[in-house]
């Protein structure tokens, strides 16, 4: 019986943080500017130009786009290499299961689901290092599940 009381606890603790994150403060150097939503086959991510090769591309003066896998359990390119002083649009999607994807320290956190792409957007300073992480539980080593995001 207890059991059951915990699992709620639980649940309802993940409700709650994963509704302080989304609203959470602004940190340094990377602020978030937008976030929505494509579909996706997630069964053939190796067949989609994007996400084939998952890599930062140029797109313009200063603007960037990196496309991000996220799987059991890492992300993909690993670090995320992005210019200084410019605008990146992250699109994020995921080959297995929900994963999360929050550059550490900022407000630039969204929710990775198969089948799916996230966009967000942010705008770099100064070079920098940021871990990366996975805050939606994703299986055994979803603990150990990171990448980081340079700013160079
Ligand atoms: Cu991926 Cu937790």
């Amino acid at each position: 019986a207890y059991e059951k009381l915990w699992l709620a606890c639980s649940v309802l603790l993940i409700l709650f943080l994963i509704g302080t994150v989304t609203y959470g403060a602004v940190g340094p150097g990377v602020a978030m500017v937008a976030d929505s939503e494509q579909p996706i086959d997630a069964q053939n991510l190796d067949e989609d130009d994007r996400f084939s090769d998952p890599r930062v591309e140029q797109v313009g003066e200063n603007e960037y786009a990196a496309y991000v896998v996220a799987y059991q359990f890492g992300f993909s390119p690993d670090p995320i290499v992005v210019p200084e002083n410019s605008r990146v649009t992250f699109y994020v999607t995921s080959r297995d299961v929900t994963h999360g994807f929050e550059v550490a320290g900022t407000n630039a956190n969204t929710m990775v689901i198969p089948g799916e792409v996230s966009k967000l957007t942010v705008e770099t300073d100064e070079p920098q290092e940021y871990g990366l992480i996975c805050n939606e539980y994703c299986g055994a080593a979803h603990h150990a599940m990171e990448g980081k995001v340079t700013v160079v």
